[in-house]
């Protein structure tokens, strides 16, 4: 809980609604990035399919970018931050997750527009533009980059599997508000 704003008593239980909106907008761009990559996975290389899937990851990670941009500036100004309702151990796994999430976020939009810098590859958003990179074209670079891109985006799928749990568990079987707060 926070009294927000400061001295005006007022306790604020639930998180802003722009906290809200930009949290499900990134959990909902982290997963279908993520499904979109397993899709193409499945197709044979040089398909147009598995191309336009790629040009998609490429316009929502330029989105995914721009929120996590716009996340980390209202978190750092004027964002609500609640306490924890867990003591102990689990306060401290929490905030662990939380600013493990900001990091691997981080790494995993900046490895991903190296990558395809690396690549010499284009980049499109959603057909309203298109930026031609000259790029290096290094091939050791880009695999590099692709083993770093695919790990780190395991990583943080099983911590939202890990996080997704705990907030359940929260839910529905120590019944208090701690999804409620980000609803
Ligand atoms: C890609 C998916 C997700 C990411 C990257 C993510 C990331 C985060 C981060 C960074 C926070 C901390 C908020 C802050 O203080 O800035 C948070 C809070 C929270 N998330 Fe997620 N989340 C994801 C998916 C989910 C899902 C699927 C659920 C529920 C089923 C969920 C439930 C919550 C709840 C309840 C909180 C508040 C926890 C508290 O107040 O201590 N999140 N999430
Ligand atoms: C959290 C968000 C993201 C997740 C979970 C994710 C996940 C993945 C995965 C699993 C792959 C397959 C790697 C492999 O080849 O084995 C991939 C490929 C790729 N991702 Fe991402 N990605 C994310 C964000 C981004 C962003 C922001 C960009 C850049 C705008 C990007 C650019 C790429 C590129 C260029 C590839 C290689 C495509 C190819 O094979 O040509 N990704 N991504």
């Amino acid at each position: 809980m926070q009294i927000d704003p400061p001295g005006t008593g007022l306790v604020m239980t639930r998180y802003d609604r722009p906290t809200v909106v930009l949290h499900w907008l990134t959990a909902g761009l982290v997963i279908t990035l993520f499904s979109l990559a397993l899709v193409w996975g499945l197709l044979e290389h040089g398909t147009a399919l598995r191309k336009e899937l790629q040009y998609l990851h490429i316009s929502l990670g330029i989105l995914l970018a721009i929120v996590i941009i716009i996340r980390i500036a209202w978190r750092a100004t004027r964002g609500r931050h609640l306490a924890s309702t867990a003591t102990g151990i689990g306060k401290w796994a929490a905030k662990s997750m939380h600013l493990a999430f900001y990091f691997l976020l981080t790494l995993q939009i900046g490895s991903g527009f190296a990558l395809r810098w690396a690549q010499a590859e284009s980049f499109t958003f959603f057909r309203l533009f298109t930026v031609e990179i000259p790029g290096s074209g290094n091939k050791t670079l880009a695999h590099t980059l692709e083993a770093l891109h695919d790990t780190v985006g395991w990583v943080l799928i099983i911590l939202v599997g890990l996080h997704a749990a705990a907030a359940l568990i929260h839910h529905y079987l120590l019944r208090d508000d701690t999804l409620k707060r980000m609803l």
